[in-house]
């Protein structure tokens, strides 16, 4: 049986304010089409209205459309560079940052930067900012306990001085977590603020549509302050920076022009 997506889509916006026409089509109605299944529904009318009933289908759906992989420190090569990129250029240009992590996932993201301003003893301007769409995700983000496979990419030096073990659970220390502010915000339909001197964006832009891509990064570009730093993931290198108003200063690393 043919699957309703444009029915499904519509719905999905109306009910939970989700565009899922911003996202890349193939991958999505695949992800869309199993979990369907694993819901036990037959069709998308069918499951939409299991959504609407049951808050644990709902969350199952969105937490396996919005894929929440992530780690400390992820490709430590590229935030070795990122680091030196703040210390030697960006704190001395502008003192505090002002310091925004969308898509933060569990709070892995944020709590990293936090780990790095703490050990290179830099200012930060007010919290660092970290967002996501989820907000199952980010009551997990504020807690900041993570399980042992959650922790392994950190080294024993950082998780002897920044975490504490209690029960099997490793909880960032209580200074870390104070730096970071958890906000629900959605990429595609949220508002951006302004002034910031560095945004992480990473692992998650690879989800959109090229169109959409390219709008997000035009709204960084608008939300940085010039020569402030946008962040972006491992396959996430900007094809045309210079278009978007960017200078790349590394593969990953883009400056506001
Ligand atoms: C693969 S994780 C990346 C986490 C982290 N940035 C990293 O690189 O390790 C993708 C995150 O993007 C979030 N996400 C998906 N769609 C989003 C949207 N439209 N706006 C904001 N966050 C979104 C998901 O909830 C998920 O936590």
């Amino acid at each position: 049986m043919e699957l309703k997506f444009d029915y499904f889509y519509d719905w999905a916006k109306k009910k939970l304010n989700l565009d899922l026409r911003a996202y890349k089509q193939k991958q999505l109605q695949r992800r869309i089409t199993t979990v369907m299944r694993n819901g036990g529904a037959a069709s998308l009318e069918e499951y939409s209205k299991l959504i609407e009933k049951d808050a644990n289908i709902k969350q199952q759906f969105l937490d396996y459309i919005t894929i929440n992989v992530t780690d400390f420190f992820r490709n430590k090569d590229i935030f070795s560079e990122f680091e030196r990129i703040v210390t030697s250029d960006l704190n001395p240009k502008f003192g505090p940052l002002k310091i925004w992590s969308a898509a933060c996932s569990i709070g892995s993201e944020p709590y990293s930067l936090g780990i790095i301003m703490d050990k290179n003893n830099l200012p930060i301007k007010g919290k660092i900012l970290a967002t996501d769409i989820d907000e199952m995700i980010l009551t997990r983000a504020k807690e900041g306990s993570y399980k042992e496979t959650e922790i392994k990419n950190l080294d024993s030096v950082d998780l002897k001085r920044y975490f504490v073990l209690e029960k099997d659970l490793y909880n960032i220390d209580k200074n870390i977590k104070k730096m970071v502010e958890f906000k629900k915000h959605d990429l595609i339909l949220g508002r951006y603020g302004t002034g910031f001197h560095i945004i992480i964006c990473r692992n998650v832009t690879i989800y959109f549509k090229n169109e959409v891509k390219d709008e997000i990064y035009k709204k960084f570009n608008d939300a940085l302050v010039p020569g402030g730093v946008l962040f972006t993931g491992a396959t996430e290198s900007i094809y045309n920076p210079e278009k978007l108003g960017f200078r790349k200063l590394s593969t990953f690393i883009y400056e506001k022009v």
